[in-house]
Protein backbone atom coordinates (compact mmCIF):
# COMPACT_ATOMS: atom_id res chain seq x y z
CA UNK A 1 0.00 0.00 0.00
CA UNK A 2 1.30 3.68 -1.18
CA UNK A 3 1.29 5.63 1.89
CA UNK A 4 2.79 8.91 2.13
CA UNK A 5 3.98 10.23 5.20
CA UNK A 6 4.60 14.33 5.42
CA UNK A 7 6.87 15.28 8.04
CA UNK A 8 8.06 12.10 7.30
CA UNK A 9 12.12 13.34 8.41
CA UNK A 10 10.61 14.29 11.94
CA UNK A 11 10.81 12.67 15.35
CA UNK A 12 7.98 10.64 14.70
CA UNK A 13 7.58 10.70 10.94
CA UNK A 14 10.90 9.52 10.69
CA UNK A 15 10.68 6.27 13.61
CA UNK A 16 6.66 5.75 11.61
CA UNK A 17 8.38 5.81 8.08
CA UNK A 18 10.69 3.00 9.49
CA UNK A 19 7.67 0.93 10.81
CA UNK A 20 5.57 0.93 7.81
CA UNK A 21 8.64 0.01 5.75
CA UNK A 22 9.47 -2.93 7.89
CA UNK A 23 5.57 -3.74 7.10
CA UNK A 24 6.86 -3.99 3.53
CA UNK A 25 4.52 -0.71 2.41
CA UNK A 26 5.50 1.77 -0.06
CA UNK A 27 6.35 4.53 2.14
CA UNK A 28 7.24 8.58 0.98
CA UNK A 29 8.76 10.22 3.71
CA UNK A 30 7.65 13.76 2.63
CA UNK A 31 8.96 17.16 4.00
CA UNK A 32 10.33 20.57 2.22
CA UNK A 33 13.52 18.86 1.69
CA UNK A 34 11.88 16.31 -0.76
CA UNK A 35 10.53 19.21 -2.25
CA UNK A 36 6.84 18.49 -0.44
CA UNK A 37 5.67 21.57 1.07
CA UNK A 38 2.62 21.84 2.90
CA UNK A 39 2.76 25.89 3.37
CA UNK A 40 2.90 26.52 -0.41
CA UNK A 41 1.33 23.35 -1.58
CA UNK A 42 4.89 22.17 -3.40
CA UNK A 43 5.14 18.65 -4.46
CA UNK A 44 1.76 17.58 -3.42
CA UNK A 45 -0.01 16.71 -5.92
CA UNK A 46 2.86 14.48 -7.19
CA UNK A 47 3.76 12.98 -4.41
CA UNK A 48 -0.12 11.69 -3.15
CA UNK A 49 -0.59 10.10 -6.69
CA UNK A 50 -1.76 6.65 -5.89
CA UNK A 51 -1.27 7.05 -1.78
CA UNK A 52 -4.25 5.32 0.19
CA UNK A 53 -3.22 6.94 3.33
CA UNK A 54 -2.13 10.06 4.22
CA UNK A 55 -0.21 10.27 7.97
CA UNK A 56 0.16 14.31 8.77
CA UNK A 57 3.04 14.65 11.34
CA UNK A 58 4.53 18.08 9.94
CA UNK A 59 5.51 20.19 13.28
CA UNK A 60 5.86 24.25 12.29
CA UNK A 61 9.30 25.76 12.53
CA UNK A 62 7.89 28.37 14.47
CA UNK A 63 5.87 27.96 18.37
CA UNK A 64 4.62 31.99 18.07
CA UNK A 65 0.98 32.21 18.70
CA UNK A 66 0.34 33.77 15.10
CA UNK A 67 2.72 31.52 12.95
CA UNK A 68 1.77 28.41 14.70
CA UNK A 69 -1.72 28.84 13.28
CA UNK A 70 -1.12 29.72 10.46
CA UNK A 71 1.20 26.93 9.60
CA UNK A 72 -1.66 24.59 10.41
CA UNK A 73 -4.09 26.07 8.99
CA UNK A 74 -2.45 26.54 5.65
CA UNK A 75 -1.18 23.26 5.63
CA UNK A 76 -4.30 21.60 6.02
CA UNK A 77 -5.97 23.98 3.73
CA UNK A 78 -3.36 22.80 0.88
CA UNK A 79 -3.19 18.63 2.27
CA UNK A 80 -7.02 17.73 2.78
CA UNK A 81 -8.14 19.23 -0.72
CA UNK A 82 -5.17 17.52 -2.67
CA UNK A 83 -6.23 14.48 -0.86
CA UNK A 84 -9.40 14.29 -2.06
CA UNK A 85 -8.54 14.55 -5.48
CA UNK A 86 -6.24 12.20 -5.04
CA UNK A 87 -8.38 9.77 -3.84
CA UNK A 88 -6.73 9.47 0.02
CA UNK A 89 -8.98 6.68 1.88
CA UNK A 90 -7.43 7.73 5.07
CA UNK A 91 -5.94 10.83 6.66
CA UNK A 92 -4.19 10.04 9.94
CA UNK A 93 -2.90 13.53 11.72
CA UNK A 94 -1.02 13.42 15.37
CA UNK A 95 -2.36 16.09 17.79
CA UNK A 96 -2.30 16.26 21.56
CA UNK A 97 -4.15 15.18 24.08
CA UNK A 98 -6.54 18.00 26.37
CA UNK A 99 -6.25 20.79 23.68
CA UNK A 100 -9.68 21.71 23.72
CA UNK A 101 -9.98 21.84 27.05
CA UNK A 102 -6.47 24.23 27.99
CA UNK A 103 -5.38 27.43 26.84
CA UNK A 104 -2.29 28.43 24.98
CA UNK A 105 -1.24 29.48 21.84
CA UNK A 106 -0.20 26.31 20.14
CA UNK A 107 -3.35 24.16 21.36
CA UNK A 108 -5.28 27.06 19.88
CA UNK A 109 -3.54 25.90 16.48
CA UNK A 110 -4.21 22.06 16.82
CA UNK A 111 -7.84 23.16 17.70
CA UNK A 112 -7.65 24.70 14.49
CA UNK A 113 -6.10 21.68 12.32
CA UNK A 114 -8.60 19.06 13.61
CA UNK A 115 -11.44 21.49 13.06
CA UNK A 116 -10.19 21.41 9.05
CA UNK A 117 -9.60 17.49 9.27
CA UNK A 118 -13.21 17.38 10.28
CA UNK A 119 -14.66 19.48 8.03
CA UNK A 120 -12.59 17.93 4.84
CA UNK A 121 -14.58 14.97 3.84
CA UNK A 122 -11.76 12.77 3.89
CA UNK A 123 -12.05 9.72 6.18
CA UNK A 124 -9.44 10.51 9.43
CA UNK A 125 -8.46 9.47 12.44
CA UNK A 126 -6.76 12.14 14.83
CA UNK A 127 -4.52 10.77 17.46
CA UNK A 128 -4.35 12.52 20.36
CA UNK A 129 -1.08 12.03 22.29
CA UNK A 130 -0.30 13.19 25.90
CA UNK A 131 3.08 14.96 25.73
CA UNK A 132 6.49 13.22 24.18
CA UNK A 133 9.66 12.47 26.73
CA UNK A 134 11.43 13.83 24.07
CA UNK A 135 10.01 17.47 24.56
CA UNK A 136 11.02 17.23 28.67
CA UNK A 137 14.31 19.16 28.14
CA UNK A 138 12.25 21.62 26.64
CA UNK A 139 9.39 21.69 28.81
CA UNK A 140 12.39 22.02 31.59
CA UNK A 141 13.65 24.90 29.59
CA UNK A 142 10.21 27.25 29.03
CA UNK A 143 9.94 27.13 32.69
CA UNK A 144 13.42 27.57 33.50
CA UNK A 145 14.71 31.08 35.76
CA UNK A 146 17.93 30.33 35.74
CA UNK A 147 18.48 27.50 38.21
CA UNK A 148 14.90 27.05 39.01
CA UNK A 149 12.72 25.01 37.00
CA UNK A 150 9.17 26.11 38.33
CA UNK A 151 6.12 23.59 37.33
CA UNK A 152 2.62 23.36 38.69
CA UNK A 153 1.37 19.87 40.64
CA UNK A 154 -1.25 18.89 37.79
CA UNK A 155 -0.82 15.21 36.44
CA UNK A 156 1.72 14.32 33.94
CA UNK A 157 1.45 11.59 31.61
CA UNK A 158 4.17 11.51 29.21
CA UNK A 159 4.96 9.00 26.51
CA UNK A 160 7.66 7.88 24.81
CA UNK A 161 8.00 9.03 20.91
CA UNK A 162 8.52 5.31 19.79
CA UNK A 163 5.82 4.25 21.61
CA UNK A 164 3.74 7.52 19.63
CA UNK A 165 5.21 5.70 16.72
CA UNK A 166 3.96 2.39 16.81
CA UNK A 167 0.35 3.11 17.69
CA UNK A 168 0.34 6.07 14.89
CA UNK A 169 1.23 3.02 12.32
CA UNK A 170 -1.28 0.77 13.68
CA UNK A 171 -3.90 3.86 13.55
CA UNK A 172 -3.02 3.92 10.04
CA UNK A 173 -3.33 0.48 8.63
CA UNK A 174 -7.13 0.08 10.55
CA UNK A 175 -10.01 1.45 9.05
CA UNK A 176 -10.39 5.13 9.49
CA UNK A 177 -12.73 6.19 12.82
CA UNK A 178 -13.64 9.44 11.69
CA UNK A 179 -12.72 10.04 15.14
CA UNK A 180 -10.24 10.84 17.90
CA UNK A 181 -8.02 7.62 19.61
CA UNK A 182 -5.72 9.11 22.46
CA UNK A 183 -2.83 7.64 23.72
CA UNK A 184 -0.55 8.20 26.61
CA UNK A 185 2.61 7.19 28.72
CA UNK A 186 2.38 4.00 31.09
CA UNK A 187 2.90 6.09 34.31
CA UNK A 188 0.53 9.13 35.69
CA UNK A 189 2.41 11.59 38.14
CA UNK A 190 2.67 15.38 38.83
CA UNK A 191 4.33 17.01 36.38
CA UNK A 192 7.31 18.73 38.63
CA UNK A 193 7.82 15.52 39.71
CA UNK A 194 8.62 13.32 36.48
CA UNK A 195 10.33 16.85 34.99
CA UNK A 196 12.56 16.64 38.46
CA UNK A 197 13.17 12.72 38.25
CA UNK A 198 13.75 13.24 34.51
CA UNK A 199 16.38 16.25 35.49
CA UNK A 200 18.18 14.03 38.02
CA UNK A 201 18.54 10.99 35.78
CA UNK A 202 20.24 13.03 32.88
CA UNK A 203 22.00 14.90 35.52
CA UNK A 204 21.06 18.57 34.69
CA UNK A 205 21.59 20.12 38.11
CA UNK A 206 18.20 22.50 38.15
CA UNK A 207 15.72 22.21 40.75
CA UNK A 208 11.93 22.00 40.46
CA UNK A 209 9.65 24.00 42.10
CA UNK A 210 6.17 22.79 42.94
CA UNK A 211 4.19 26.04 42.10
CA UNK A 212 0.70 25.38 41.91
CA UNK A 213 0.55 29.01 39.83
CA UNK A 214 2.73 28.04 37.51
CA UNK A 215 1.23 28.17 33.50
CA UNK A 216 2.03 25.88 30.89
CA UNK A 217 2.82 27.58 27.71
CA UNK A 218 1.33 30.44 28.86
CA UNK A 219 -1.82 29.16 29.56
CA UNK A 220 -3.49 28.08 33.08
CA UNK A 221 -3.15 24.26 33.97
CA UNK A 222 -5.55 22.28 36.32
CA UNK A 223 -5.00 18.90 38.41
CA UNK A 224 -6.54 17.05 35.04
CA UNK A 225 -5.73 19.92 31.97
CA UNK A 226 -2.64 17.42 30.48
CA UNK A 227 -3.84 14.22 30.80
CA UNK A 228 -6.57 11.81 29.38
CA UNK A 229 -10.20 12.08 30.82
CA UNK A 230 -11.68 8.96 29.12
CA UNK A 231 -10.03 5.47 28.17
CA UNK A 232 -6.52 6.01 26.39
CA UNK A 233 -4.25 3.60 24.51
CA UNK A 234 -0.83 3.62 26.87
CA UNK A 235 2.65 3.57 25.88
CA UNK A 236 5.07 0.70 27.17
CA UNK A 237 7.76 2.64 27.79
CA UNK A 238 7.80 4.15 31.20
CA UNK A 239 10.18 7.17 31.82
CA UNK A 240 13.43 4.60 33.47
CA UNK A 241 13.42 2.62 30.38
CA UNK A 242 13.67 5.76 28.26
CA UNK A 243 15.66 7.17 29.89
CA UNK A 244 18.28 4.17 29.71
CA UNK A 245 17.25 3.62 26.31
CA UNK A 246 18.18 7.39 25.06
CA UNK A 247 21.67 7.07 27.09
CA UNK A 248 22.56 4.04 25.25
CA UNK A 249 21.43 5.27 21.79
CA UNK A 250 23.80 8.81 22.80
N1 LIG B 1 5.86 17.62 21.19
C1 LIG B 1 4.87 16.98 21.80
O1 LIG B 1 4.94 16.69 22.99
C2 LIG B 1 3.66 16.56 20.99
C3 LIG B 1 2.65 15.86 21.63
C4 LIG B 1 1.56 15.42 20.87
C5 LIG B 1 1.51 15.69 19.49
N2 LIG B 1 2.52 16.42 18.89
C6 LIG B 1 2.41 16.64 17.43
O2 LIG B 1 3.24 15.68 16.78
C7 LIG B 1 3.52 16.13 15.45
C8 LIG B 1 4.95 15.75 15.07
O3 LIG B 1 5.85 16.38 15.96
P1 LIG B 1 7.43 16.08 15.88
O4 LIG B 1 7.99 16.51 17.21
O5 LIG B 1 7.67 14.70 15.38
O6 LIG B 1 7.88 17.15 14.77
P2 LIG B 1 9.39 17.50 14.29
O7 LIG B 1 10.38 16.53 14.79
O8 LIG B 1 9.58 18.95 14.58
O9 LIG B 1 9.27 17.30 12.71
C9 LIG B 1 8.54 18.19 11.94
C10 LIG B 1 8.44 17.64 10.53
O10 LIG B 1 7.62 18.55 9.78
C11 LIG B 1 8.27 18.82 8.56
N3 LIG B 1 7.85 20.10 8.03
C12 LIG B 1 8.14 21.35 8.51
N4 LIG B 1 7.59 22.29 7.70
C13 LIG B 1 6.96 21.62 6.70
C14 LIG B 1 6.23 22.01 5.57
N5 LIG B 1 6.04 23.31 5.28
N6 LIG B 1 5.73 21.06 4.73
C15 LIG B 1 5.92 19.74 5.01
N7 LIG B 1 6.59 19.29 6.08
C16 LIG B 1 7.11 20.22 6.92
C17 LIG B 1 9.76 18.78 8.90
O11 LIG B 1 10.53 18.66 7.71
P3 LIG B 1 12.09 19.13 7.68
O12 LIG B 1 12.86 18.02 8.36
O13 LIG B 1 12.39 19.22 6.23
O14 LIG B 1 12.16 20.44 8.41
C18 LIG B 1 9.79 17.54 9.78
O15 LIG B 1 9.78 16.39 8.99
C19 LIG B 1 3.19 17.64 15.44
O16 LIG B 1 2.03 17.84 14.67
C20 LIG B 1 2.91 17.97 16.90
O17 LIG B 1 1.91 18.96 17.03
C21 LIG B 1 3.57 16.83 19.62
Amino acid sequence: MKIVVIGGTGLIGSKTVAILRQHGHDVVAASPQSGVNTLTGEGLKEALAGAQVVIDLANSPSFEDKAVLEFFETSERHLLPAEASAGVRHHVALSIVAIDRTDNGYFRAKVAQEKLIEASGVPYTIIRATQFMEFLRGIADSAADGKTVRLPPVLFQPIAADDVAANVAEVALAAPRNGIVEIAGPERAPFNEIVAKYLKAVGDPRQVVRDPEARYWGGPVEERSLVPLGEARLGRIGLDEWVRRSQAAA
